[in-house]
């Protein structure tokens, strides 16, 4: 990945924008604000989270972060892309040519990463790997799930003459972090008699390890690889590449604090589980997480680092815009030894009736507060509201505060009060939408279905384009650039789709994408039932169209013709 790619999908748009602009959420996936190019008093500013895309339907102001970056600065690309770097902790390349600083080094980087796997899942299987064998099985982890996982062991030191056999050069074999210089100038294996945890990235190559002492008297439990070339900790969630598809499949990812949980809880059969790797949680890999699903489940351990680790992360998890829930296990069991000592179901039963976030807050809150006196009660509650606030539904909300209020023994009345403060808040921020008449229904929830939802693409593109209907559509040069595109690569972005558009076509894109109706929500069978009902109605058109020409044939006294023509028509009314 180019840095400048690399750059973009580690910032959120949303986050970005929302340093200049006051954004309020609108839907799954839109945020709306005033424009910051125009002047305005109603709210025509709106930020796409899932296309990482603003557009302005007032001024028409449009593009992704960088180009908000440049226009909202006055800078350059170059300067945008630095700004951003900058304010975000992440390294600007040296050279001049920001795509890669370094090709050649992390390519090495990378090779060695492979190789280590390599030579620490071999030691696993070796006679030197008893021990570390003995005490994967006394985890219980078992030899398919280790493999699963391609753990490993590190030897005495494995890789150190491997390394220099192979020709890296020292610049090479520092970088990588996996041996470390001793003052003769040599080196030697920084991991060394350690069960070997591979993290990999989004595509599936080992980046960085874990490492975990077998000998009980080391005092580092966990060694973990340090920042290279290849590996930033803050943007990396353990098991994310096997899990990907499954949290995306159920919308749901499931956040643990350590790599023996997440193989804990995979083995039990619930693969849709990350971990952050030795760090706390970071805002990038929320939204990492975000990009992949809208519903998350925390599951940290039944401790006290555990259940503060777990508060902060929900802050964060609801700042982006995530639907959090806790799982809180009994017997002061971490998920891994839960897996294994109640089993399998126990633990999916305990997923399934993980409870919203607001439950746990509150029993934290109770913690905090004196729940004795009228003050404590309050500032109890005034510990809350965000978090209730951060429910979607307002069913929901006002559900869950008069919870709160019998919960917290606060009268209910102030509860009230400061939920209707909030609620006339956002009926007056809220995007007033202007009507987009021209464009159908139909066109405007399969062009959104197709562009929020690659697998939608596969089941509808095929079917849809070989209706002759779609030629009727308003946005048909929209659904056709769309249909091209898809041919070339099934798995393009909105971005992609908007460049191909002419200049005259993109105000259709997004007034088709400019939809209230909870667009983000939309599944694959809204999209099928808009393609059943526009193949009903081409079924119609021909059926008139063949009595037509039937009739047509009878009074030009061509009595084959339609005798041929009627036969049509029964069997396209069958
Ligand atoms: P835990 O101590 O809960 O580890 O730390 P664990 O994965 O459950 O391992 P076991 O069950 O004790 O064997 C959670 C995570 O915090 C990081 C690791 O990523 C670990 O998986 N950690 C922990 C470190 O980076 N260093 C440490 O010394 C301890
Ligand atoms: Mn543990």
């Amino acid at each position: 990945m180019d840095f400048v790619a690399q750059l973009k999908s580690s910032l959120d748009i949303v986050k970005v924008i929302g340093e200049y602009v006051r954004l309020k959420k609108s839907s799954a996936s839109r945020y709306v604000g005033l424009c910051p190019f125009h002047s305005e008093k109603t709210a025509s500013f709106s930020v796409h989270q899932g296309h990482q895309f603003y557009k302005c339907f007032g001024c028409d102001a449009k593009g992704d972060v960088l180009k908000f970056v440049m226009e909202i600065e006055r800078i350059s690309f170059y300067e945008a892309l630095r700004l951003l770097a900058e304010r975000n902790g992440i390294e600007m390349p040296k050279r001049a040519e920001y795509s890669d600083p370094d090709p050649k080094l992390r390519a090495a980087v990378h090779s060695m990463h492979e190789i280590a796997e390599r030579v620490f899942r071999e030691n696993l299987a070796s006679k030197a790997g008893a021990e570390a064998r003995a005490y994967l099985d006394k985890r219980g982890v078992s030899h398919a799930a280790a493999e699963h996982f391609a753990l490993g062991y590190s030897g005495r030191g494995a890789l150190t003459k491997i390394f220099e056999k192979q020709g890296f050069t020292g610049e090479q074999i520092e970088a990588s972090g996996l041996l470390l210089k001793n003052q003769e100038g040599g080196y030697f294996d920084r991991f060394r008699n350690r069960l070997m945890f591979p993290i990999h990235d989004e595509s599936g190559k080992p980046i960085a390890f874990g490492g975990r002492a077998l000998d009980p008297g080391e005092n580092a439990k966990y060694l973990n690889s340090p920042e290279t070339p290849i590996y930033r900790k803050s943007l990396v969630l353990y098991n994310l590449h096997r899990a990907k598809d499954t949290i995306r499949k159920g919308d749901r990812a499931i956040l643990v604090e350590g790599y023996m949980d997440v193989i804990g809880v995979y083995a039990s059969g619930v693969t849709d589980v990350v971990a952050s790797c030795g760090t706390a949680l970071t805002s990038q890999q929320v939204q990492t997480i975000r990009r992949h699903a809208s519903r998350i489940v925390v599951n940290f351990d039944p401790d006290n680092a555990g259940s503060n680790a777990a508060e902060r992360s929900i802050q964060l998890l609801l700042a982006e815009g995530l639907l959090v829930k806790i799982l809180q296990l009994d017997g002061g069991l971490d998920p891994d030894e839960y897996c294994l000592q109640r089993g399998a179901d126990a633990y999916r039963d305990k997923l399934e009736k993980a409870g919203g976030y607001f439950h746990w807050l509150a029993d934290r809150a109770r913690g905090k507060y004196d729940m004795r006196s009228a003050e404590g009660r309050v500032a109890a509650f005034q510990f809350l509201l965000p978090a209730i606030q951060g429910l979607a539904g307002k069913i929901e909300r006002m559900t869950v505060a008069n919870d709160v209020a019998g919960y917290l023994g606060v009268d209910a009345g102030l509860v009230l009060e400061n939920f209707r403060k909030a609620a006339s808040e956002r009926r007056e921020t809220a995007m007033r939408a202007a009507p987009v008449e021209s464009v159908r229904p139909v066109e405007r929830i399969l062009l959104n279905l197709l562009l929020s939802n690659p697998a939608a693409r596969e089941r509808i593109v095929p079917a849809l384009r070989s209706l002759d209907s779609v030629s009727t559509f308003v946005t048909r040069r929209v659904f056709q650039s769309l249909f091209a595109l898809y041919d070339a690569n099934p798995s393009f972005v909105f971005g992609e789709l908007e460049a191909r558009l002419e200049e005259k076509d993109q105000p259709m894109l997004h007034a088709a994408l400019r939809d209230e109706t909870g667009a983000d929500e939309l599944s694959i069978e809204q999209g099928l039932a808009c393609l059943r009902n526009l193949e009903s109605a081409q079924r119609e058109v021909r059926r008139a169209e063949l009595k037509q020409r039937v009739k047509e044939a009878e009074r030009a006294g061509d009595l084959a013709g339609a005798l041929r023509l009627a036969e049509e028509l029964s069997s396209a009314n069958r």
